[in-house]
This record gives C-alpha cells, sequence and structure tokens, in this order.
C-alpha cells in the first residue's frame, strides 16, 4: 500500500514567518575573518568583502542575520569595534581563545548586511557587559541625532541611523561556559534593565530573552524558562532557543530523527507561554514567540583543540546532516504559529552552508535545502495528514555529552506544507536509507492542475559530501505529471523533496 500525504487548505497552522530563514555571523574562527571579509584577498572588494562569498550568500535569501556572537558576545565591548581602523585595540578574545583585531565592527557589519539584504539582528552582552553599554549602542546604532553616541555615528561616517529592530538580551546566559553566567533569576533581572533602558532608547525595537540551551547533564532548561518567560514576559518579544544536534553515534535513523526533539521542546515552551500568558490574563495580547536563533549539526569539531584560535570549527557536511536541516526547517513550518524566527548558525565556514578557502568556496551539502525552503516556502503552514510506516530510535545521543533520547513510531516521510496563493509547496524528507517511498499526494479540496515544479537533494549515499571542485550533494530538477485530486510520486531513499503545485 503506498503511502499517503493529504494536503487540505482549510487546515491552518499559521503564517510562515520569513525571519525563519535566517542566519547568523559570529567572531569566531574563520566566519569573518577569512570567510566573509577578507580583505587584501583578489577576490575582496575594496571593502574587504568577499565578492564570491557574498554571491554565495545571495543565494541562501537570508532574513535575519545575528550578530556578533554567540559566546564571542558575552565579553565584546562594542565600543572597540567602531571608529578608525587603526585606533582600534585588538583583545584576548576569550570564548574561542583567540585574539580580535576588531578590524570589522558594527559598521563593517551593518555595510554587509545592506549587500546581503538582510535584516541585521544584534545580541548585547549581558555577561561580561553593563545594561548601560547594551543601552548606548542602541543609542550608537539607532537615535537620529543628539546625543553623545549618535553623534559619534555620524563622526563615523554613518549620518543615518541603522535602526536595527531586533535585539537579544545576551546570549546562552543558563550555560556555565557562558562568561558572565548567571542564574535563571539574576539573568531575569539583569535583562530587565538592559531592555527598560534600550527600549526608552528607542521603543520601535524588539527585544529577544536568551532561553535554554543548557542540556547537560545536571541542567534543569525548563526551569530556566519559566523562570524567563514569567519575569520577562513583559518586556520580551521573543525566547530564544538553541539546539545543535549530531550523529555520535554512527546511529542514522537516530540521526535523522532528531529534530523531531527541536520539535517537543518547542510544544514544551509554547505551554509555557501559554500558561504564563493566562495566569496574567494576557493571552492573545502582546504574544511572546519561540526564537531557534541557533540552530545546527555540530559535533565533529568540537574538542578543546578544534574550538580555538583563528582556525577553529571547520565542520564539513554530508548528506545526512542536510536531511536533517531539511526536517529541522519541516519542523519550524509545522510550528509557524509560534516558531517566528529561526537562525542557522553560522553563515561561512565554522558551521556553515558555505565553506572558503583563500582561492575560492564550496556550498555544503546543508546549503542546499535552506537556500530552497527560503526561496519557496512562504505563505501560509498547513497542518498535513501524513501516512507512512514508521520506526523507533532506540536509546540514542542527541549530541556530545547532551541529553539522550529514544523516539517512537518515526514516520519514514517528514512532510511540511506551505499554501501561497495557488501555489502548495510540499516539503517531503525520505528518511529511508534504502527504500524509495510510493505515496499518493491527495488534494482535500480542489485539484491539482498538473503544473508541478520538483527539487530534489539527493547523492549516492548518505555519507556523500561537498569539496573543494567537488559537487556531489546538490539540489537537482525531477519531473512529477499528472492531474486532478491524486498524484503518486516515488521519493527516493535519503532524499529531501520540494514539490511546487498549483491547487
Ligand atoms: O555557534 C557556535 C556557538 O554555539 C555559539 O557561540 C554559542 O552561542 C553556542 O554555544
Amino acid at each position: 500500500q503506498n503511502a499517503r500525504i493529504k494536503i487540505d487548505l482549510d487546515r491552518k497552522i499559521g503564517e510562515v514567518d520569513k525571519k525563519i530563514y535566517g542566519n547568523f555571523v559570529e567572531h569566531l574562527g574563520r566566519c569573518v575573518y577569512g570567510g566573509i571579509y577578507d580583505p587584501g584577498n583578489p577576490l575582496s572588494d575594496e571593502n574587504g568583502f568577499r565578492l564570491d562569498v557574498l554571491e554565495a550568500v545571495k543565494g541562501l535569501n537570508v532574513s535575519l542575520t545575528r550578530y556578533p556572537g554567540g559566546n564571542f558576545v558575552s565579553n565584546y565591548n562594542w565600543k572597540d569595534g567602531v571608529g578608525s581602523k587603526e585606533d582600534r585595540p585588538t583583545r584576548l578574545e576569550l570564548a574561542w581563545s583567540r585574539l580580535e583585531s576588531n578590524q570589522f565592527g558594527t559598521n563593517e557589519f551593518m555595510d554587509y548586511a545592506k549587500l546581503m539584504n538582510t535584516e541585521p539582528y544584534f545580541a548585547v552582552n549581558l555577561g561580561t557587559g553593563s545594561i548601560l553599554e547594551a543601552q548606548q549602542w542602541v543609542e550608537y546604532t539607532n537615535v537620529e541625532s543628539g546625543p553623545y553616541y549618535a553623534e559619534l555615528r555620524k563622526k563615523h561616517g554613518y549620518e543615518k541611523p541603522h535602526n536595527i529592530k531586533y535585539w537579544s538580551l545576551g546570549n546562552e546566559m543558563d550555560g556555565p561556559w557562558q562568561m558572565g553566567h548567571l542564574s535563571a533569576e539574576d539573568y531575569a533581572k539583569k535583562a530587565r534593565e538592559a531592555g527598560k533602558l534600550m527600549k526608552l532608547t528607542d521603543p520601535s525595537i524588539k527585544l529577544v530573552a536568551a532561553g535554554s540551551s543548557n542540556f547537560y547533564p545536571g541542567a534543569n532548561p525548563m526551569h530556566w524558562n519559566r523562570v524567563v518567560i514569567d519575569e520577562l514576559k513583559d518586556v520580551v518579544d521573543y525566547l530564544a532557543l538553541h539546539m545543535y544536534v549530531g550523529n555520535v553515534e554512527d546511529n542514522y535513523y537516530a540521526f535523522v530523527a532528531s529534530p523531531l526533539v527541536l520539535e517537543e521542546r518547542t510544544h514544551l515552551v509554547k505551554g509555557m507561554i501559554d500558561e504564563a500568558m493566562t495566569r496574567a490574563n494576557r493571552k492573545g495580547k502582546d504574544p511572546i514567540y519561540i526564537a531557534w536563533d541557533e540552530y545546527n549539526i555540530w559535533y565533529r569539531w568540537r574538542s578543546s583543540e578544534t574550538m580555538s584560535g583563528d582556525i577553529a570549527l571547520e565542520e564539513r557536511y554530508n548528506l545526512e546532516d542536510a536531511l536533517v536541516i531539511a526536517s529541522f526547517l519541516n519542523a519550524f513550518i509545522r510550528n509557524a504559529d509560534v516558531v517566528k524566527i529561526a537562525n542557522m548558525a553560522q553563515l561561512v565556514n565554522v558551521i556553515a552552508p558555505i565553506f572558503t578557502n583563500e582561492e575560492g568556496l564550496f556550498l555544503q551539502t546543508i546549503y542546499h535545502p535552506l537556500a530552497l525552503f527560503a526561496q519557496y516556502a512562504h505563505g501560509t503552514a498547513l497542518d498535513v495528514f501524513v501516512d507512512s510506516e514508521t520506526y523507533n530510535t532506540g536509546d540514542f545521543a542527541l549530541g556530545l555529552g547532551e541529553q539522550r533520547a529514544d523516539l517512537k513510531n518515526v514516520p519514514y516521510l517528514d512532510v511540511s506544507a506551505t499554501v501561497n496563493g495557488d501555489e502548495v509547496i510540499i516539503n517531503v524528507v525520505n528518511r529511508h536509507k534504502d527504500k524509495a517511498i510510493t505515496t499518493d499526494i491527495l488534494a482535500f479540496e480542489g485539484e491539482f492542475s498538473g503544473d508541478f515544479e520538483v527539487f530534489e537533494v539527493n547523492g549516492p549515499d548518505i555519507k556523500a559530501m561537498n569539496d573543494f571542485g567537488k559537487t556531489t550533494v546538490e539540489t537537482k530538477s525531477k519531473s512529477l505529471k499528472g492531474k486532478g485530486d491524486k498524484v503518486t510520486y516515488a521519493f527516493p531513499a535519503h532524499s529531501y523533496t520540494m514539490i511546487r503545485a498549483k491547487i
């Protein structure tokens, strides 16, 4: 019997916010220096921006880009990175054990954000930084003229304010690895006051609180979320969650199911937000949304030697990683009512879809699903009925040293869908390692017009990788014919397929 996917245009989940196709630039390894910014390289423009990288970045239609960290931000003084480049201090960078030259800072990032056509999303330092420094940064970037820091920006050559709308209040403040790590209660107090000063400076900004990122043994991530939501519900617009997964036990079926744990955490936090809002009699008013503002696969470069210095985190991705990314994106769409921001961590090199050396770049496997989703999967998310065979994962490690999971009844087909006008986008990951899955795609009401475009991300085997001069995993066009209320398609083994249909 064929598997079934049923598309019902009346079963709407919510609007897909284009900010779920965000990304992240941190001062880490070769993400900034040697990644997007490489002065002196013949491939760079007069400002030092690598033009080949910029072109690849544009292919991702990055809606929202987080900057400048990450762990880096928790000991970053933004004032070191503005003004004349000769006068900027070189600092000891403690998050990733390197020297920070500060040749790239706020204004360079904003110049780059314009080129890549992305909305900026800044994180303030709530580790070693003060609430006053956070306020002054907003003054520098967002106030037109008058006060000292707005005038300083003008002196630095930026007459008009940058108007940065999205600001996160610290990074992973629940993690003992974070410089200036706080308890949930202490974090909430500091974030509340920082947010207050920042909003007094520019009331139009949107604030993001640091939610749970620490799932190591002994942590209590849901306690952290509960306190932060409760204490900051009048202050923030989003709660940030982070998740990295990895195939540490070389267990393919468990690994490709791991995005379901992100979905489980989304549901838990959604319930907590609902509960806090109901208790405060605020349901429906000024909602708090979820920002998955760091997600990716990261486990290969995770020892202390590979996490420090100018070359740190040089993760190379394979086909199974691309399937995991497609399933993360499916999970965001299936929760479009509450997940309104998501940022792949990160944009270039380190743990990213684009990988450079001095002579060029290649697109990693994970580039391809992200590019397809960001280009086409917009509009309203649909609640899709899926009937496919299932499997159990058994107990497995989600990542290095982190929590374990044990998932039951994982469907081989992982599906999401969106509708935008008369266009329906259906995203299907076939998790089966060896078998194509023949599937009836049914339109509950209306009919498929027969105009299909099909894209497939696949490769010869699950460990297939790309490299300089070698593209093994990429997007290919496929064909699908048929019309009426049912079409049948065989989703190949270990593949991600996007179908563009008209109903
Ligand atoms: O993205 C790499 C690091 O992962 C970030 O700096 C930090 O926030 C997270 O732990």
